[in-house]
């Protein structure tokens, strides 16, 4: 049986460059890739583990009912979003889940990021919109989850912080952090007056953009 090693040190490499990005603290956030031509195979970071001190091979793989396939450590307990998003999402190769700061203030606020600027459509696919809220871990946020990100690759959780998929961890890391600056533009634009919206035709077009941007 493959030990999915290659993809395992991927996720490990993934999961440090979010936390050294500032995005989690701690153990907290997630990240997760599917296993390419396995039907219900997931590679996710395992629960309470700060990522200064993970190793690769604490890394574990997942069925579709979140139980072990490989390794020793229980899995994040966000496992059920993931599994839920990657079973809706055939485009999803990837999921990170954060509790950066500025999209964790709009999650609190329950406020959605608008499109404020140019970049955030054509790789998020729209207003990214506020999950309605349940508690970590539970079959009801993956719920709400699926349905927030409908059409798009990125949410807010209530209350939580934000989520990104995407077709691999380089495109779903990037996402993420682009989301967090769209955040951080969008609070720190409104102390300071009037926010001005991208106009309608041109979020039409950059939503036929995001169509292509995802697959590539
Ligand atoms: P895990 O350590 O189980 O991944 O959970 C952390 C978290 O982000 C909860 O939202």
């Amino acid at each position: 049986m493959s030990d999915y090693l290659e993809l395992r040190n991927q996720v490990h490499a993934y999961a440090v460059k979010m936390y050294q990005a500032g995005m989690v603290t701690g153990s907290a956030g997630n990240v997760s890739a599917r296993v390419p031509d396995e039907a219900d195979r997931y590679v996710i970071t395992p629960t309470s583990i700060s990522y200064q001190e993970l190793k690769p091979e604490e890394v574990v793989v997942v069925d579709g009912e979140g139980d072990l396939v490989v390794g020793e450590n229980a899995p994040s307990f966000e496992y059920p979003i993931h599994i839920a998003i990657y079973r809706a999402r055939p485009d999803a190769g990837a999921i990170f889940h954060t509790h950066s700061v500025y999209s964790s203030i709009l999650a609190v606020l329950r406020k959605p990021i608008p499109p404020i600027i140019e970049e955030l459509v054509p790789y998020a696919g729209g207003e990214v919109a506020v999950a309605e809220y349940a508690q970590s871990g539970s079959d009801a946020l993956a719920e709400n989850a699926v349905k927030a990100l409908f059409g798009k690759s990125a949410v807010l959780l209530a209350n939580h912080g934000n989520l990104c998929l995407g077709k691999n961890l380089r495109k779903a890391f990037n996402l993420c952090a682009l989301v967090e600056r769209a955040a951080r533009i969008y609070v720190e634009a409104l102390k300071l007056g009037q926010v001005h919206l991208l106009p309608e035709e041109v979020v039409q077009a950059e939503k036929e953009m995001y169509e292509v941007v995802k697959d590539l």
